[in-house]
């Protein structure tokens, strides 16, 4: 079977991005459709290669009985052939990886990940909560669970297809 290869892409890969990919993962596994699908993520910028997701976020998903773990790295031209879908956190991503497409296949596979959120409500951007308080965080938590719910659904639904 060939899976369906998904990049979660913000600026640092420290914060968003890692738990979309985490979180796709688990919600995949707890459907038991986990198999069909292979998850990374990556950033933008390479502030932060080699680093673990952020303390601060890795505590709030803890605190909702949610572990993961990671290394960050930074997108590369190659991530927009070999995977499928590439889910930016807002739009400032979402421009620079149309900066690195190529092609109308490769821009074909981007999207924003609040486009998948059912409770999205004009702003289609995931927070980034590096400056801002702790209850920043949980915003981006409860945003990033409810779109890759959305994200699975459409997948697994067959509203959203891939080439
Ligand atoms: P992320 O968050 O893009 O969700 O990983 C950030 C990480 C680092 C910085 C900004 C946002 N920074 O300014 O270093």
């Amino acid at each position: 079977m060939t899976k369906t290869r998904i990049l979660f892409v913000c600026l640092g890969n420290i914060i968003r991005s890692p738990l979309g990919e985490k979180l796709f993962e688990h919600v995949a596994n707890e459907g038991g459709v986990g198999e069909k699908y292979e998850v990374d993520s990556a950033g933008t910028s390479a502030h932060h290669i080699g680093e673990r997701p952020d303390e601060r976020m890795r505590r709030t998903a803890q605190r909702r009985g949610f572990v993961y773990d990671g290394r960050a790295r930074q997108v590369k031209a190659q991530d927009l052939d070999d995977f499928d879908l590439i889910i930016a956190m807002d739009l400032e991503n979402l421009n620079n990886l149309r900066r690195l497409a190529r092609t109308e296949e490769q821009a074909a596979k981007l999207h924003l990940m609040r486009s998948f959120d059912p409770d999205a409500d004009g702003d289609m951007a995931v927070p980034d909560p590096w400056y801002g308080g702790p209850q920043g965080f949980d915003v981006a938590y409860d945003i990033i669970d409810r779109s890759v719910r959305g994200l699975l659904l459409a997948l697994e639904s067959g509203q959203l297809k891939v080439q």
